[in-house]
Formats: structure tokens, sequence, C-alpha cells
């Protein structure tokens, strides 16, 4: 059993990271452990943990398991889960509760719980005290690890917790079985160091380490030749990329290297204030196969609470970058990200917030109420806002969001943009969705055979969160 510990994951060293090319590796005798077994498993949470899923995916189909999107099919259950707020945290709770009973009528099930609510000590302890019929815990640094966890776990018939809490090593061969055929995530980097005083993922995830360029390059190329038309490089902060290096090469070198390989959509997430660079804009700017499309999370428009935050930036810093964003790069959408309700916001505070957005008029925005994460420092501070004006704060906010959006849609009525149609639209059948450059969902009337293809759409209607759209020659 190896338990998460707090104190451990938050440690930063100068430790050299070690890049792990053989790490990953299927033992004869387990290649057949899934034979006839189905998996399934339910993912929460951002774009890396929809991406470790698509490698634990793949690892069990190493291991002959076989997918199912039926729960009560399944023979392995796993839920990857997020632990960046408390709703998150219950509804993985209430899941439980429901694998429970399936266990109950088949006590052969095996089920479990990974990604970054394993990480933490709190849940790990809440699973021994009150959950111990599970059958598996293992945390974001043990994927590759995944056969042997599952071997022991049969073997034993008992509770197999395997989670390390380190700053973490890359291990660069686990395999990956791709949700989509047309775009592709690509982790760039792993873990975090800046440590903003509300976040729980430096510690579920470790230190920043980034990805060595030509991992990522050959990965990418590997995309290009299999068609891919899309990929989204993944980090939690994707702009401090190779800082951690020392080869001098950041990440406005590795954009213009991904552009290079003539993908035709590259996409990043996500963006830090502070370490957004005027070469990274120059380069956005200057290769058209880079989406005019930033996710630049803001938080706050209070700089009283930006510090608290420890966020490093002021309200004016952000509003310069965004400025500077939008006029060098035409056409570019923003999207953000905003906490209300952070302990000690006042009045005062959140109108800057509203102030801020009514300068910015984002495209979207994710919205939330302050979640305090057992360890965190924002956790210990004082919280004298009640959750009745915090909501009421979200719900101010959220129509305000919402008028930007839609006015910022209304801008696209009758014109004509490129859109990657992905699949069947999950409104209507006889419809397409997509995403255009800028990010915009869109409900496309356009026969099957174009998913997968970028295509000329005339926009005919706009809602606040999609528009609808018909092909044009
Ligand atoms: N409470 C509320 N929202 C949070 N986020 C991160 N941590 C918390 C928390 N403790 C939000 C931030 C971040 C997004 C992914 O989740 O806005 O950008
Ligand atoms: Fe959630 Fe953050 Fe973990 Fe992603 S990295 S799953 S957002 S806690």
């Amino acid at each position: 059993m190896l338990m998460p510990n707090l104190m451990e994951a938050k440690k930063r060293s100068n430790k050299e990271v070690l890049i792990k090319t053989n790490e990953y590796i299927v033992k004869d005798n387990l290649k057949k452990l899934g034979l006839g077994k189905k998996y399934f498993i339910k993912t929460y949470g951002c774009q890396m943990n929809e991406h470790d899923t698509e490698n634990i995916k793949a690892i069990l189909e190493d291991m002959s398991f076989l997918e199912t999107d039926n729960m009560e099919q399944a023979d392995l259950i796993l839920l990857n889960t997020c632990a960046i707020r408390e709703n998150a945290h219950n509804k993985v709770f209430g899941m439980i509760g429901r694998i429970k009973h399936l266990k109950e009528s088949n006590p052969n099930i095996i089920a479990g719980i990974c990604g970054c609510m394993a990480q933490e000590e709190s849940v790990v302890n809440e699973i021994l005290e009150k959950y111990n019929w599970l059958d598996i815990v293992f945390g974001t640094h043990n994927i590759h690890n995944l056969p042997n966890i599952l071997y022991e776990t049969i073997n034993k018939k008992d509770l197999e917790i395997e989670v390390l809490s380190i700053e973490g090593d890359i291990v660069e061969n686990i395999p990956v079985k791709r949700d989509s055929k047309y775009k592709a995530w690509v982790n760039i980097m792993y873990g975090c160091d800046k440590f903003c005083t509300y976040c729980i993922v430096p510690y579920t995830r470790g230190k920043q380490r980034s990805r060595k360029p030509e991992f990522i390059l050959q990965e990418v190329e590997e995309l290009v030749k299999n068609s891919y038309k899309e990929v989204t490089l993944l980090g939690q902060n994707v702009n401090a990329y190779g800082k951690d290096l020392n080869i001098n090469y950041n990440m406005g070198n590795l954009l213009e290297n991904v552009a290079k390989t003539g993908i035709e959509r590259v996409r990043f997430v996500t963006s830090h204030p502070w370490d957004f660079t005027d070469d990274m804009i120059d380069i956005i700017s200057k290769y058209p196969n880079i989406m005019p499309y930033i996710h630049l999370p803001l938080q706050s428009g209070s700089s009283r609470i930006l510090k608290l935050m420890g966020r490093r930036y002021t309200k004016e810093d952000y509003l310069t970058l965004f400025s500077k964003i939008k006029t060098s790069i035409p056409n570019c959408a923003i999207t953000t990200d905003i906490i209300v309700g952070f302990p000690g916001e006042t009045v005062k505070d959140f109108n800057e917030t509203l102030e801020v957005v009514n300068k910015c008029k984002f495209d979207s925005a994710f919205t939330f109420i302050f979640s305090p994460r057992e360890g965190t420092p924002a956790a210990k501070m004082q919280d004298d806002v009640s959750l009745e004006e915090k909501n009421n704060r979200l719900y101010e906010l959220n129509e305000l969001i919402n008028k930007y959006s839609k006015e910022a849609n209304d801008k696209y009525l009758n014109k004509v943009v490129p859109v990657l149609l992905e699949s069947v639209s999950e409104k209507d059948e006889n419809m397409l969705m997509g995403y255009t450059d800028t990010m915009k969902l869109v409900n496309v009337k356009a026969s099957k055979d174009l998913i997968g293809k970028i295509v000329n759409v005339q926009i005919k209607d706009v809602k606040t969160w999609s528009m609808d759209g018909e092909v044009v020659d």
C-alpha cells in the first residue's frame, strides 16, 4: 500500500526529472488478464484527465480488456476523478454509491478510482474508512503501472492503494487510444509550480515537467501522418513550457515548430497571463494554422484578490495583455475562468471583476464559486462571504458573461467560417457538429461523409452557446 501524502506532494527540489522511455511494460502473463472482460471508465474534470483516460484505455486494451459504455455490463469500473472543487468530489462519491449496488449483485466486479482525488490524503482516508470494498486506488503518477496494480488486486482480492506523492518524472512510452480520429490531445508538460493559493493541482499533479520538444514533435508528426486535423497542446500552464528544460527553448519555439509540421489546426490550453510573452503573440499571429483562440484565466478583476490568490499579475497587467492579444491577433477569441467568493472578496472587489468583464467582453467564461481545498493556503483564509451572497454574485456574473457571449456570437451571423466537422450533432441527428477556428460550437446541416473535414460554413442562426449553419462551396 502506497498512501498519498500532502507534505510530500508540495515539496519542490532541484532533482532532475527522469525521462523514462521503457517504463511501461505489460508482462506476458498479464497480456491476457482481461480476456473476455469489459471495462467502463468515467472521466471527470479537465482535458488533462480526458487524455489520461485515453492512456488508461490503451493500457487496458493491451491487457485484452474491451471497452463498454454501459457500466452495468462492466467487469472493471474505473472513475478518473477531479479534485478541483467540492462538487466534482461529491459527484464521484455519488457514483461510488451506484457502483456499490452493482458490486452487491456481482462481487466479481473490480472497481476503483484514479486521477486527482486519488492523490488526496483525505479522500483515501475516507475510502479506507467507509468504502474499503473498492478494489483499487491509483494516482496520477502511477498510470503506467496499471497492469501490475490490477494483477495485485485480482490476486489479493483486497483494496490495493498505489498513490505516489512525488514531484514526478516523465514516462514517454504510455500507449494511447484516442477518442477522435481528427483531433488529438498532446501533453507538452505535466504538473504546475505556480501554487495559486486556491488550487489543488500542484499537489495532485507534481512539479512542472516539460516534455522534450523532440518527443512532442514526433507525436505531432505521427498524427499528421495519420491524417489528424487538429492538435491541442496540453498543460496546466503551457506558457511556462520549457522553463525547466535548460535548453533555451520556450512555448513560442514549440508553437512554431508544431505549426511547421503542417497540421491544419494547432490549439493550446491552459495559459497563465504571467508567462504570456510577446514572442508567443507574434508566433500565433504569424502562423495561420495556430488557431486565434486563447483561454486566458482571469480569476478575479481585483488586484487585491489576485494578490491573495497568488496570481502574480494585477488587473492592469491582465488588461494590457488582453488588448495586446486583441490588437495583434485579428479576430482572436478569448475565453476565461473566474472565481467568485474568494475569502475576503468584498462587493467592491466583485464589482472590479464585473468591470474587467465589461472591458474585455469575453467570448465565454467558466465561472465558479470558491471551493476550499484541504491543504491549500486559501482553505485556511477566513471566508466571510455568505453562500447566498456567493450565489448572487455568480448569478450576476453569469448574466453578464452570457450577454457578451451572445454579442460575440452575433458578429458571426451570415459570415462564412471554417468548421472542423467532428460528429453527428447531439441535439439533432440530421446535423453535424464542429468548431470554428475560434472555438465556437456550430451545428451544421451537412452530409455525414463530411465528418473529419474542415469546411466553410455560413452561419444562419446564433444563440448564446452555439450557432447553426450550412455548408457553402
Ligand atoms: N475553487 C473554485 N474554483 C477553482 N478553480 C481552481 N481551483 C478552484 C477552487 N478551489 C478554477 C479556476 C481554474 C479552473 C480550472 O478552476 O478558475 O482556472
Ligand atoms: Fe481537475 Fe485539475 Fe485534476 Fe484536471 S488537473 S482533473 S482540473 S484537479
